[in-house]
């Protein structure tokens, strides 16, 4: 099953990159790949002084707005959508040059994305300690930065698809199918669970109630994963993979099918987020097996990046950067098949609301986007400033090793956490009496989140390498650009 129908970029029949300097715009590409950085600093950064603030409450403060309960939607808006939507928008931007043979539709539309979604961002540093919130689950923004943020996805929407239409190649690359699919069903979810009355100029109300607005928060809080933090995702894969493992795509025709079937089951299993609520029984068993369905088509995409690698594999003992990529497909796979099983009502049953959901979240969330990210940003960072390698090799494998660590250290740590946790909830004495307190199952979780605290200060230590091995190699473009100067007659 390998009809190579792999793009002539993937094969290295392509413009000189000297020459796509000056064909592509590649300048908002670097910037928002240094915001990349720089968001995914400042987002795990507060995502290790919340899970401080789980071991030593005093890192509370004290204040409202340094507080856990005002915090942690920033950590997960600055992760989200500042470190994984900058990578986002950074890779597709080059992805669809590269792969179109074409210039971005409009170089002043392609800036307007850039600098409308920094200002989502700050706004949301701003807003959310302050504690304006619509207490919906990663769209807690309030409604003029959701209006903001509609305008500046449509706009996404036209420079992206516009670039599409302006192609120079015959048919759209399958890593362009992931991200139009990424941005268009983001609109549509966006705008769908965000509609509300506004009170005033930073208080709105959700025009849905009851049940129906459970069901619209967690149709689109699933769809953020499935298609903000997934599908765009595998379009990174689907480009970066190939390109650094110097091999077409294992199966073009599997990736098509993988393409379909993932999209068309995603947007039914959000009703696994409300297993046991009010939501009628047969939603939530549609949600159950729609995610057991969901199973095939990401473990289908899963292997056919792996495979990509037939023939490749050796490169792995000496390419970190290909490492980061393999491994965040390993840990895509893992958070694939926990998934569905969490999805099925008995397990959920002991796993929902213990931390084995923050355990697979962040297996998906650190393993594989933020791994993916990191991969992809190595590859990049030279290319774009026109240099043969990153600053450091060794510190890339240095960086890998503490990411790994990390996870690792993150999701062992919650894993036993939750599953203790659902177990002491559930403990009952012959007379029908609990077992254990609540309190009791919260000091037994203490030392894990002291582990989760230790991946964490070790994953954000890794990021901190990486910036430094970013600025340095860019400091190699200044050099470069001085020592050029230098030869040239006055
Ligand atoms: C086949 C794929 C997947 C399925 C079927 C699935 C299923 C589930 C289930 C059943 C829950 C627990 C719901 C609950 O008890 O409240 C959950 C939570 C979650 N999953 Fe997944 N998952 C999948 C893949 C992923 C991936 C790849 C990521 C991240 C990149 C991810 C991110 C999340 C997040 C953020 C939550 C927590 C939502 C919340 O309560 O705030 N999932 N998922
Ligand atoms: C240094 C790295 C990180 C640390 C230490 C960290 C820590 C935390 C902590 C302590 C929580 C709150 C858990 C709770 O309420 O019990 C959390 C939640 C969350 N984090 Fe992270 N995080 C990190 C990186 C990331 C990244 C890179 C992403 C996404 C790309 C992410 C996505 C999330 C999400 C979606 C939640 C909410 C989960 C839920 O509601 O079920 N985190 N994180």
């Amino acid at each position: 099953m390998r009809p190579n129908l792999s793009h002539p970029e993937l094969t290295g029949k392509t413009m000189s990159t000297v020459n796509s300097n000056l064909t592509y715009n590649y300048k908002v590409v670097r910037q928002f790949t240094i915001m990349t950085v720089v968001w995914g600093i400042i987002g795990m950064s507060l995502g290790v002084l919340i899970a401080a603030q789980l071991v030593w409450p005093a890192a509370n403060l004290d204040f409202a707005f340094t507080h856990f309960g005002r915090l942690r939607p920033l950590h997960t808006n600055a992760v989200i959508f500042g470190f994984g939507g900058s990578a986002l928008f950074a890779t597709s931007y080059y992805v669809v040059q590269r792969t179109c043979q074409a210039r971005l539709f409009s170089d002043g539309l392609a800036a307007a994305t850039f600098w409308g979604w920094q200002l989502v961002l700050v706004s949301a540093a701003i807003t959310l300690p302050l504690g304006y919130t619509s207490t919906k689950e990663y769209a807690e923004l309030e409604w003029p930065i959701d209006i903001l943020i509609t305008l500046v996805w449509v706009t996404y929407a036209v420079v992206f698809f516009g670039t599409i239409t302006k192609r120079k190649t015959p048919h759209i690359y399958v890593a362009n199918w992931f991200y139009g699919a990424f941005i268009l069903t983001v609109a549509v979810l966006h705008i769908g669970n965000s509609l509300a009355l506004p009170v005033s100029a930073f208080k709105s109300y959700s025009v849905y109630s009851g049940v129906t607005d459970a069901m619209i928060q967690w149709w689109y809080g699933h769809n953020a994963v499935g298609f903000f933090l997934t599908a765009g995702f595998l379009g990174m894969m689907y480009y970066f993979v190939p390109k650094q493992a110097g091999r077409p795509v294992y199966s073009y025709r599997l990736s098509i099918v993988h393409f379909w079937a993932l999209i068309a089951t995603y947007v039914w299993a959000g009703g696994h987020h409300l297993h046991y609520s009010a939501l009628p029984d047969w939603a939530q068993t549609v949600g159950m097996v729609m995610s057991l369905i969901l199973l095939a088509p990401s473990w289908g995409g899963m292997i056919n990046g792996m495979m990509t690698l037939s023939g490749a594999w050796h490169k792995l003992r000496t390419d970190p950067i290909l490492r980061f990529l393999v491994v965040s497909l390993s840990f895509y796979g893992m958070s694939t098949f926990e998934g569905p099983m969490m999805a099925i009502k008995t397990v959920n049953a002991l796993s929902h609301n213990t931390d084995w959901t923050i355990g697979h979240v962040h297996s998906g969330a650190l393993g594989w986007v933020a791994m993916i990210t990191i991969g992809a940003v190595y590859h990049l960072v030279p290319k774009l400033w026109g240099i043969q390698a990153m600053y450091s090799t060794p510190l890339i494998n240095l960086h890998f090793w503490l990411a790994t660590v990390g996870t690792v250290l993150y999701i062992v740590a919650m894993w036993v956490n939750g599953i203790m946790q659902g177990l002491m909830w559930r403990a009952i004495n012959d007379d029908g009496t609990l077992t254990y307190s609540f309190v009791e199952a919260l000091e037994a979780s203490t030392p894990g989140y002291f582990v989760r605290f230790l991946g964490g200060v070790i994953f954000l230590f890794g990021m901190l390498v990486m910036a430094y091995n970013v600025r340095m190699t860019i400091r190699q473009k200044d050099a470069v650009a001085l020592d050029n100067q230098a030869v040239q007659p006055a």
